[in-house]
């Protein structure tokens, strides 16, 4: 694998990988902040009652009020701006008119571009009480996502990530989605590298300051095994066993990493008020 400097590369997928300088950083940070607070917005409106395309709406709008665009919307023929993925669907649930229900949890993925730059985020929600299991598997899935983030370094590997989220996650006897992973962004939504949530330490492609990628994992209570509906978009859990996915935008600093996408309120991760 080799690498470019993003400024002289063409805008598409090349097969090298981009690093990026000092403005792109802030324009990563600025997409990244504008995900962060949609979700931080959405916590008050997940409840039982209130249908999937109510959600995908009012990201919408947020978007169309901050001058950004949605980057699903017209997607490989996408047509929401959102991800709604309830329960036991893995991800790409398409927002629709089911309404949710007390005990489920929901996975609401966001990617807004503000100024050509790409911020990518999802969080899991609840509605209403949960089960004890759905609890765990959302605690131990954002644990996941933020120890493959914690491993990221110059001279770290892509298996250095998957590894970190891989023995984690299977130590507490749940399983990593291996057919979806994270991915390069930046001015493209989707580019290289591919960043597999499982693998061993010094395996894949060495990471380089300036890199920009997603780590978004998906774990399952079952097995890791996935189907996609005949929509050609949902993917489930095989044995229909619940499944739950983060995801954050970061970037390679020259020490560490940078999450573009934390909640400026430190609302990452559910439980997201006080339960009474
Ligand atoms: N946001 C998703 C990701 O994390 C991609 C969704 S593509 C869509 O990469 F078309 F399904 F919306
Ligand atoms: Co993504
Ligand atoms: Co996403």
């Amino acid at each position: 694998m080799t690498y470019v400097d993003a400024k002289t590369a063409p805008p598409r997928k090349t097969g090298q990988i981009k690093l990026h300088g000092p403005e792109a950083f802030a324009g990563m940070r600025r997409a990244g902040q504008l995900v962060a607070n949609c979700l931080d917005m959405l916590i008050g409106e997940v409840r039982p009652g209130v249908a999937t395309e109510e959600i995908d709406r009012l990201v919408m709008d947020y978007a169309f009020d901050h001058d950004a665009l949605p980057a699903t919307l017209m997607y490989r023929g996408y047509k929401k701006a959102t991800c709604t993925s309830v329960n036991h669907v893995v991800c790409h649930g398409i927002p629709g008119e089911k309404p949710l229900k007390e005990g489920d949890i929901v996975n609401i993925d966001v990617t807004l571009i503000l100024d050509g730059w790409h911020g990518d985020s999802s969080r899991m929600y609840t509605v209403g009480p949960i089960p004890r299991r759905a609890e765990r598997l959302i605690d131990v899935t954002y644990e996941a996502m933020m120890r493959g983030i914690a491993v990221i370094k110059p001279g770290a590997t892509t298996g250095d990530i998957g590894a970190a989220i891989q023995t984690y996650v299977e130590a507490q006897h749940m399983s990593v989605v291996r057919d979806f992973c994270g991915h390069g962004l930046g001015r493209l939504f989707h580019d290289e590298p591919n960043i597999v949530h499982v693998g061993r330490p010094g395996e894949g492609i060495v990471l380089r300051p300036g890199m920009f990628f997603t780590v978004e994992p998906m774990i399952n209570l079952g097995r890791p095994h996935v189907k996609v509906l005949s929509d050609g978009w949902t993917a489930v859990t095989r044995d229909r066993s619940l499944s739950a996915q983060f995801e954050h935008s970061i970037g390679v600093t020259q020490n560490g990493v940078e999450i573009f996408t934390p909640s400026p309120k430190g609302l990452d991760k559910p439980p997201y008020a006080a339960r009474g």
